[in-house]
């Protein structure tokens, strides 16, 4: 079945539901990030806006995507297009899923229930943060038939990573994300001079009640060095012994550790930086993409997060290899703008602008983008 012809429509209806906003015309994702740093407060616009040190991985994120020239081929009959694509053997509507990011009730009161919602409209994936402020219970009750990964860290205290892996099993999320690039967390010097902590009327969900009895230093609503920094790869055998769900790695940015993925038999990969939060001097994610894609060679699937924008930055990324892009903070912007409807709004734009980008370029569908069209030279 072939999707809809054109996105001129949406594009020319300022006064559509949701996309214009107090004469504020939400035309791209930036104008979503601009609403955002507005109406937020301080401390919960930098805590999202945070990189790591000097946040050069952060802001190299998008510089990266603006380097990249695209070959765009003609004449070849765009007047109809296709965006679906499968992530895991699933259809998805669109190759742009939500990472997975913590405290979504910071930006809006009804939090990751309203992003579920948002996610499960736009029939694509949700992966669900381990930090979200509402529970996975919550989510699955809002949004019962959406397209879900549970985005797992290992604790120190293994007992509760494995309660967390059955529960979200039990409740019929599909993989599990395991984030690899936290063994401690990255210095984020606007959190530190702000003094961020959740708020007394928000909590990390998951664990209402687990941490009750602790004193000491906070990090990000949970105990300090709950996070355990001894995590390897023989982790990922551990972990494949207690599931039977897909397991994909997020935070990989070489060959080398693709390749020790594979081995370890994992079922995916997305090529991370953490939104640039974590080490600054590495890679952006788009530039570390080819080389994994290089070696994987097909074995297993390959996406990436990190600086995505605008849906001609989804091209490029799926152009260079990957099969599914997500998208971070723009989510949270879209909350904060209008809850389930923002994000919604978002998605929907990154959707019409990846189907232009599409059509551009001269491509039908997901299976015409491939390297060729990327401007080597250029990079
Ligand atoms: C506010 C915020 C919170 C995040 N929380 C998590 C998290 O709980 N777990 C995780 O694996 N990644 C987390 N990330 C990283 C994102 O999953 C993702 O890698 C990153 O946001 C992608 O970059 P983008 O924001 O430029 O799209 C977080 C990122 C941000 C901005």
């Amino acid at each position: 079945m072939c999707q809809e012809r054109s996105s001129a429509k949406r594009m020319n209806n300022c006064n559509r539901e949701g996309v214009c906003c107090g004469g504020m015309q939400m035309v791209c994702l930036t104008d979503f990030e601009e609403y955002a740093k507005e109406h937020l407060s301080k401390a919960t616009w930098d805590y999202y806006a945070a990189g790591a040190d000097e946040c050069c991985t952060r802001d190299d994120n998008l510089l990266a995507y603006k380097r990249i020239r695209l070959r765009p081929r003609i004449l070849r009959d765009v007047s109809v297009s296709d965006t679906r694509t499968t992530v895991q053997g699933t259809e998805i509507s669109f190759p742009v899923g939500i990472a997975p990011t913590a405290f979504h009730c910071l930006a809006w009161h009804e939090g990751e229930v309203a992003t579920a919602r948002a996610t499960e409209a736009l029939n694509t994936c949700y992966i669900t943060s381990t930090y979200s402020t509402c529970s996975v219970e919550e989510i699955v009750a809002a949004a019962p038939n959406g397209y879900r990964w549970f985005q797992l860290y290992v604790y120190r205290d293994r007992k509760l990573s494995e309660q967390m892996v059955h529960r979200v099993e039990t409740l019929g999320y599909k993989a599990l994300v395991l984030t690899v690039d936290v063994p401690y967390t990255g210095k984020r010097r606007n959190d530190i001079r702000n003094q961020f902590k959740l708020p007394p009327h928000l909590k990390v969900k998951n664990f209402d009640g687990v941490f009750q009895e602790t004193a000491g230093p906070e990090e990000y609503g949970i105990p300090a060095n709950t996070l355990d920094p001894s995590i390897s790869w023989k982790d990922v055998y551990w972990l494949q012994s207690i599931t039977r769900l897909p397991i994909i790695i997020k935070g990989i940015l070489t060959k080398e550790d693709a390749e020790l993925a594979v081995e370890h038999g994992v079922q995916g990969i997305i090529v991370s930086n953490h939104g640039g939060r974590q080490l600054d001097g590495g890679p952006a994610s788009i530039d570390a993409l080819p080389e994994i894609v290089d070696t994987v060679q097909g074995r297993i699937e390959v996406y990436v997060d990190g600086g995505i924008r605008t849906g001609s930055d989804v091209l490029k990324a799926l152009a260079l290899g990957a099969k599914c892009v997500f998208i971070g903070r723009p989510a949270v912007w879209g909350l904060a703008y209008k809850g389930e409807e923002g994000v919604r709004d978002v998605l929907q734009i990154l959707n019409d602008e990846f189907r232009l980008s599409m059509a551009l370029s001269g491509c039908r569908n997901v299976a015409e983008i491939n390297r060729n069209l990327i401007q080597f030279s250029k990079l």
